[in-house]
């Protein structure tokens, strides 16, 4: 869905000096995609993740200072922003989720089909561990997560078996974790979607970096950077981000007048454009070409009017 992307910031993105952001760097292959299709813009991006900032800059070096990385979350784009002395931004684009390298790495502990110490951090300077959520949380905590952002129905029966293992031998590796899901499910919950710990992984996952707070606080964040005219695009994953990013498109893209005004005061018009109608689904073939972009949703907006103050 890259040249879709591409496509959807080229309007905002055409003047020399035009500034777009990268908030997902990950090895750097849409960032490079900015760089070659806009020569006039300038790029700023960010990563959470130590490794993938060391891998892009090196992709990215022939660009030279066209180009500045950045070691943040993506919520602290304003504070990036300020720290560059940028006042306002042409685009910013968003991947979310985790990157390729993060789940082949096995070491890092995110694929539940490698056995691998149970860390989970994107960001491994900082944060607490799977591991450590797995031995501390209280068994309420983790059935909230695994319900929430697994979408796991089989929470209560999975967190029972962990607090009973745990309380014999805290939980160190994947593999143990994935062994004891396969043994706590029913037969019937075991013969759809998949392997059976992937939900409980992604549970573990997005609480570790605490995804949705991060994507709660940087859609608004990246929209309000926006000059008049710019554009944030956004990717996202799975059902929980892409709601969000949904909740805040719709509310910027809408009125926000008291019902029954005859005539609607500029201050009360929509701040937003919507790009997308609903989100943007992969074509077939990209799923042929790449498993990982099946749950992928694309939404895009404009800005189309400055806040009222
Ligand atoms: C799907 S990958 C991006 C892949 C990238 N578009 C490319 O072309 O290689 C998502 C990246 O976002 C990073 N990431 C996830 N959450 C983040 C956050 N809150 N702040 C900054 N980076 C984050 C991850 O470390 C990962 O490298």
């Amino acid at each position: 869905m890259l040249q879709r992307c591409l496509d959807m910031l080229a309007p905002a993105l055409q003047r020399p000096g035009a500034v777009v952001v990268d908030c997902t760097l990950g090895l750097g292959g849409h960032s490079e995609a900015l760089l070659e299709r806009f020569p006039e813009a300038r790029l700023v991006a960010l990563d959470r993740d130590k490794e993938a900032l060391r891998l892009s800059g090196e992709r990215l070096a022939p660009f030279g200072e066209r180009a500045t990385l950045v070691h943040a979350v993506y919520d602290e784009l304003p504070e990036v922003l300020d720290r560059l002395g940028i006042p306002e931004v042409d685009g910013v684009l968003f991947d979310l989720g985790v990157s390729s390298m993060q789940l082949d790495e096995a070491d890092r502990g995110f694929a539940y089909a490698q056995d691998a110490p149970l860390d989970m951090r994107m960001d491994q300077t900082t944060g607490i561990s799977a591991a450590e959520v797995l031995n501390t949380y209280p068994p309420g905590e983790l059935v909230r997560i695994l319900r929430a952002y697994g979408e796991e129905k089989q929470a209560k029966r999975i967190v029972s078996a962990i607090v009973r293992e745990r309380d014999k031998e805290p939980f160190t590796n994947s593999a143990r974790l994935v062994e004891l899901i396969r043994d706590a499910l029913p037969q019937a919950a075991k013969r759809t979607g998949g392997n059976p710990a992937k939900r409980t992984f992604q549970a573990l996952r997005i609480e570790v970096n605490r995804e949705l707070d991060s994507v709660e606080k940087a859609i608004p964040a990246a929209v309000k950077a926006l000059a008049v005219g710019g554009r944030v695009v956004v990717l996202s994953y799975q059902s929980l981000e892409d709601r969000i990013v949904k909740g805040v498109f719709a509310a910027g893209a809408a009125t926000t007048a008291p019902p029954g005004l005859p005539v609607v005061p500029e201050k009360y018009q929509p701040r937003l454009k919507l790009l997308t109608r609903g989100a943007e689904l992969p074509t077939e073939e990209e799923v042929a070409e790449n498993r990982r972009a099946a749950p992928a949703r694309l939404r895009g907006v404009e800005r189309i009017r400055k806040d009222v103050r």
